[in-house]
Parts: structure tokens; sequence; C-alpha cells
């Protein structure tokens, strides 16, 4: 239902999205994963037609999203990176106001607004401006206020960034729950764990580049499950093996410290890209 076809936005000298082509199905939760840089706020803004693209084409449902924009953007749910909330609304003022943006009616933004804070589990809050929120209550009243006209697709910018590990598994949970009800889901990471966890789908980009797309474990297995990790000249190496017993067989050649354990995508991710993603 989201399909990319060779998309790609400069900046001036800066290519922040190069060649990109890929496509989303209805009731997908895919996950693009990418280090600081690698052009995943670009790729989400172009998408919602925030940003123009250089070259390319995205299509929703066959359509071009540079036709008809309202009702393209009544398909998506948008979550940013960094907070569109009205710090001097209260909670249920800010899913108001969204909703009358988005001409729903009175009776249907009372309704939606009480469910959604419901589902968010912020009724106890409603009352109160968002500006006094934590950081994992303003991540979710973003989520409800994306939810507001009932959107098709949910695309969420790294939204569990900055959060503790309890807050990330509660939206986590949120997000779990509306694919289970046939939302569409895209969202931004650079925590593994969370692609790992999340995502039927993953995509690793770097540079522009959209590196691999497939299911977490195909990615890991293409690489090798097992890595032989150890300790040599002042940095650490990692060599891949299929099965475990040929991972330990060759730790036999190695003179120091060394550890034998399960790959995940983060060891596919450097052997792709030779580079980190999270610090
Ligand atoms: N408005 C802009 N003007 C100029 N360069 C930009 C602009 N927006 C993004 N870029 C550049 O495009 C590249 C990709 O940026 P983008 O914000 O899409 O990365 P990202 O993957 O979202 O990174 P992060 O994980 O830090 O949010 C970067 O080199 C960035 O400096
Ligand atoms: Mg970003």
């Amino acid at each position: 239902m989201i399909r990319y076809h060779n998309v790609t936005k400069t900046y001036g000298g800066i290519t922040a999205v190069s060649h990109f082509s890929l496509e989303i199905g209805r009731g997908e939760f895919f996950g693009l994963l990418g280090p600081n840089g690698a052009g995943k706020t670009t790729l989400i803004r172009m998408t919602t037609t925030l940003t123009p693209l250089s070259s390319g084409m995205i299509e929703i449902d066959g359509q071009a999203i540079d036709r008809n924009r309202t009702r393209i953007k009544q398909k998506f749910g948008v979550v940013p990176q960094y907070s569109n909330l009205e710090g001097e609304l209260t909670a249920a003022q800010n899913l108001e106001y969204h909703g009358r943006l988005y001409g729903l009616s009175r009776e249907a933004r009372r309704r939606r607004t009480t469910e959604l804070l419901g589902f968010c589990d912020l009724t106890e809050r409603k009352h109160d401006k968002a500006k006094n929120f934590s950081g994992g209550m303003r991540r979710k009243l973003m989520i409800a206020k994306a939810l507001m006209h009932d959107p098709e697709i949910m695309l969420l910018d790294e939204p569990t960034v900055g959060l503790d590990a309890g807050w990330r598994r509660r939206i986590w949970d949120l997000l779990r729950n509306l694919n289970e009800r046939g939302l569409t889901i895209f969202l931004t990471t650079h925590y593994l764990e969370e692609a790992q966890a999340l995502c039927g789908r993953v995509g690793l980009i770097d540079q522009g580049k959209l590196q691999k797309t497939g299911k977490p474990e195909q990615i890991i297995a293409a690489a090798g499950n097992y890595v032989l990790e150890y300790f040599h000249n002042g940095e650490t190496l990692q060599r891949f093996f299929n099965t475990k017993d040929a991972a330990v067989a060759s730790a036999k050649e190695i003179s120091g410290d060394f550890k034998v354990r399960e790959a995940n995508l983060e060891d596919a991710f450097i052997l792709l890209t030779n580079k980190r993603l999270e610090e």
C-alpha cells in the first residue's frame, strides 16, 4: 500500500536519501533501522508530503502522494521525532484540536478523545497541560493524537527515543495492539532491540541507501547465525558462522579472550556497513 520508487532527496550537496525503493503491504509492521543521519526522518517527511522529493515517486494505494494530498493525509497518523503537542493545552484539548483540524464532528471528537485517552492510559491526566507531562506520557499523547482521525497507516519516527525501558515497553504494547487491530505500522528506530521485538520486517538504511530488507531472523541468518567475537590489536573483531560448532572450532586459532554467541541484527548491520547503530 506504500510504494517507494527510486526516491532520492538532496539538500545542496548532501544526499539524504538515495534511490530508495520499497513496498510496505497492508497490515505490515515495518521498521526502518539506521544510525543518526541515515535519512530516516527525511523519508518519513517525504511520505507525509512535508518535504518534496528531488526525484522518484511515492504511492499510497496506487496513488502518487503529490496528487490529492488532503485525502492521502487522512490515511496517515504521524508521530514525528520531536513533539508536536501544544504545551499550553491539556491532553484532551490537544486531541480535540487535532480532531477539529481533520474535520471530525463535535460528537466524533468527544467520542474519540475519551476512547483514545483510555487506550493510552491517560484518562486521569486529561485535564493536565501537555507541557507538564513526562517524556513517556508525551509520547503516548502524540500517539493518541495521531490516531484521532482513524488513520490506516501509522508513521512513527523514533517513537521511543530517550525513554527508559519500562516506558519503551508500554509504547511497544500500544503499537502491537494497533497492529493487531489491522493498522499498518511503519516506524524508524536506531534501537535494534525494538526492531527485533516488534517488526515483522525490517530495512537497514545507511547514508540514505537501503542496504537490506527482510525478516529480522532472515537478515541475521544471511550474515551467519553465530558470532565469534575477539579482541585483537586494540579492536573488537567478529567472524560469522552458520553453526556454533564452526565458530567454536575457529576460536581455537585465537590466543586471547573470545566469545561465541548468537548473532543479532546489530551484528548484521555492522557486517553490512562497518558501523555501529547505537553508541
Ligand atoms: N533541512 C535540511 N537541510 C539540509 N540538510 C538536511 C536537512 N534535513 C536533513 N538533512 C541532512 O540529511 C541527512 C539525513 O538526515 P535525517 O534527519 O533524515 O536523518 P535521520 O536518520 O533521521 O537521523 P537521526 O537518527 O539523527 O534522527 C543528514 O545528513 C542531514 O544533515
Ligand atoms: Mg531522524
